[in-house]
């Protein structure tokens, strides 16, 4: 496996596989890996010839810069971590690498973007979109690699891909959980026993909503997520959306999508963590 920090080196060691004729997988993650990450690198390492991870804590799609201070950066372990699961080749590139100068590109996802996330965090998704760009454009994958946990982000970069007809497949991996059901986050690392014992309540409680699909009202499946998770000491939802997983757009009748999914995002104390679920 080899750690490139430079697009040059990275660009060249592409060109030489893809002469060969070799497949090329892109896991895009901003490090502090986990087996959620491990997931996404092991389908890649299982569909491609040659899987490369992006390991990048990138500032643009941070609204709150103690956040990004705070950010866990652990690229030791991470690189032990690509190395036992077979990835490739390990992209750490230092800020002034993927920002030579400062990004002026603007996004537009249209309502997409304006919703949950887009919402409670502006200017992040641009953010995101100006990174993976990037990413994509230098690493031209066959196929591109994201997490279900960030629901709305895998439906953002399916979108960027449309507009800047890029010749990419992004592939969505489902959620990986630890045994609590807690979702596996970087941002795990900053909770104490305690604390995550009390933000296994939040997957706990998405899954007792499913029970009010089909016979009660996605209205009602909201009160019950919002106030059975606000109820658990130190957990405060930010927001609980149950959405068409297509347009993202609320829904408050559960036919009138084929798709839904149940998107929350909860602070456990200070710790910002999200989830999803799917209802049909
Ligand atoms: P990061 O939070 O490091 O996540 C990298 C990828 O791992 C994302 O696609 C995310 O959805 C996926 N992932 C994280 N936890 C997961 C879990 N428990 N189960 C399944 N997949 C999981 O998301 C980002 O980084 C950044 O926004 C990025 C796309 C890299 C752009 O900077």
């Amino acid at each position: 496996m080899k750690v490139i920090t430079k697009i040059s080196d990275l660009q060249g060691e592409l060109s030489h596989a893809r002469e060969q004729g070799k497949s090329i997988g892109l896991v895009p993650t901003m490090g502090a890996l986990h087996e959620g990450h491990a997931a996404l690198v092991k389908q890649s390492v299982g569909d491609n010839d040659v899987t490369v991870v992006s390991d990048f804590v990138n500032p643009t799609q941070f609204n709150n810069q103690e956040d990004l201070r705070l950010y866990p950066r652990t690229l030791d372990a991470d690189v032990a971590l690509l190395e036992h699961i077979g990835a490739d080749i390990v992209f750490a590139p230092p800020v002034e690498e993927m920002y030579p100068e400062p990004d002026t590109r603007q996004f537009d996802f249209g309502p997409l973007g304006e919703v949950m996330e887009g919402a409670f965090r502006p200017g992040h998704f641009n953010g995101v979109a100006q990174i993976v760009s990037k990413l994509l454009i230098t690493v031209e994958p066959d196929k591109a690699y994201f997490g279900e946990k960030d629901f709305q982000q895998m439906v953002i970069i399916k979108e960027m891909v449309r507009q800047l007809a890029l010749p990419v497949e992004i592939a969505g991996v489902p959620i990986v959980r630890e045994e609590s059901g807690l979702a596996l986050s970087s941002r795990n690392a900053r909770l104490s026993d305690e604390e995550r014992a009390r933000a296994a309540g939040i997957y706990r409680t998405l899954r007792r909503s499913l029970s009010f699909y089909p016979e009660k009202t996605p209205a009602e499946a909201t009160r019950f997520v919002t106030e059975t998770i606000n109820n658990i000491d130190g957990l405060h939802v930010e927001y609980y959306e149950i959405v068409d997983a297509h347009t993202l757009q609320p829904v408050d009748d559960w036919r009138t999508a084929e798709s839904i999914v149940g998107c929350v995002t909860v602070y456990c104390n200070d710790v910002r963590l999200i989830d999803n679920i799917r209802y049909k």
